[in-house]
């Protein structure tokens, strides 16, 4: 086998009422170089004692996975693992070493990778396509599972919107983040929602960025998810304060992400300081829209 190279961007899901739904590629990126290796050696970059551990290591496992599933033992394989995307942040982590390793295996066995192959593996590690796809795509998703099969559209996203993402220092799991949701929602709260994420779709497409604020408002779960982020309130009104045009949960959270086409850096440091208020320390970032998705390299 060659040496291989994934590249694949951090994701932002729900964008606020598209719970479950949207997903949007930022450029931020996770790198994992491969090579074939009798027994797994894992290279991590910065240094990380848990992903050096096979056991642990995501990337490893839906290889291992992907290799099995295609009939062929796995032998092992020498990882390098670059890491610039924060783990347990909503910013889809987890997602960059699924699709990484399902593009590598594709590419070594030289069959093509429908979208059915993808979604099999895919699953079998994380139920969640608006993470997945746009880690895969690129780009602004919206997304759906009907009885087994995942439907999908990419919806143009403007070139003059970045996402300002503010990330504090606490890790907050999805499953965490997803137990303290409630089973059942009223039906005024559906309504809610359903309004607002059309109303996202139709901002984009019309470019009336003035109406993201209010169609990035939520009912499904912020409110629940809100109380394990120390600050929320008061980072999503800062962010509006200087200029955002809307704001969210990026995915499960931690981390919370604004839209913006203007202030970006005034608009990061505002929403770390209604972090710091409560006591939490964040950085943020300043990132464009990713619109090309995961890329496989041949190095050598
Ligand atoms: N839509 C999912 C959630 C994203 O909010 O729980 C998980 O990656």
């Amino acid at each position: 086998m060659k040496k291989l190279r994934a590249v694949v961007p951090a994701t932002t899901a729900n964008l606020g009422a598209g719970f479950d739904t949207f997903g949007l590629a930022l450029s931020l990126y996770n790198e994992f170089e491969v090579e074939e290796y009798d027994g797994v050696v894992i290279e991590t970059v910065p240094e990380n004692p848990f992903l050096k551990d096979p056991e642990n290591n995501l990337f490893v496992q839906v290889l291992k996975f992907a290799c099995e599933r295609r009939g062929k033992t796995f032998h092992g394989a020498k990882v390098k693992q670059i890491t610039n995307v924060p783990v347990a942040r909503g910013l889809g982590s987890s997602a960059t070493a699924i699709v990484a390793a399902i593009l590598i295996s594709a590419t070594v066995s030289k069959t093509e990778l429908t979208d059915d192959l993808f979604f099999e593996i895919a699953y079998r590690f994380e139920p969640h396509p608006d993470n997945l796809i746009p880690a895969w795509k690129g780009g602004f998703v919206t997304a759906l599972i009907d009885n087994g099969k995942t439907y999908y559209q990419k919806i143009d996203f403007p070139d003059d919107i970045k996402a300002v993402v503010v990330i504090p220092d606490f890790e907050l799991s999805t499953e965490k983040a997803r137990s303290v949701l409630p089973d059942k929602i009223p039906l005024k709260d559906g309504v809610f929602n359903l309004q607002r994420a059309s109303l996202f779709i139709a901002a984009i497409q019309s470019k009336r960025y003035e109406l993201l604020k209010v169609a990035m408002e939520d009912r499904f779960h912020q409110p629940y998810r809100k109380k394990l982020i120390p600050g929320f309130d008061d980072v999503v009104s800062n962010a509006i304060k200087a200029g955002a045009l809307g704001a969210s949960l990026s995915g499960a959270g931690s981390t919370i992400l604004a839209l913006a086409d203007h202030n970006f850096e005034k608009i990061g440091e505002v929403m770390v300081e209604g972090f710091l208020k409560h006591g939490i320390r964040a950085d943020y970032k300043i990132l464009d829209i990713e619109k090309e998705g995961a890329k496989v390299q041949v190095l050598e």
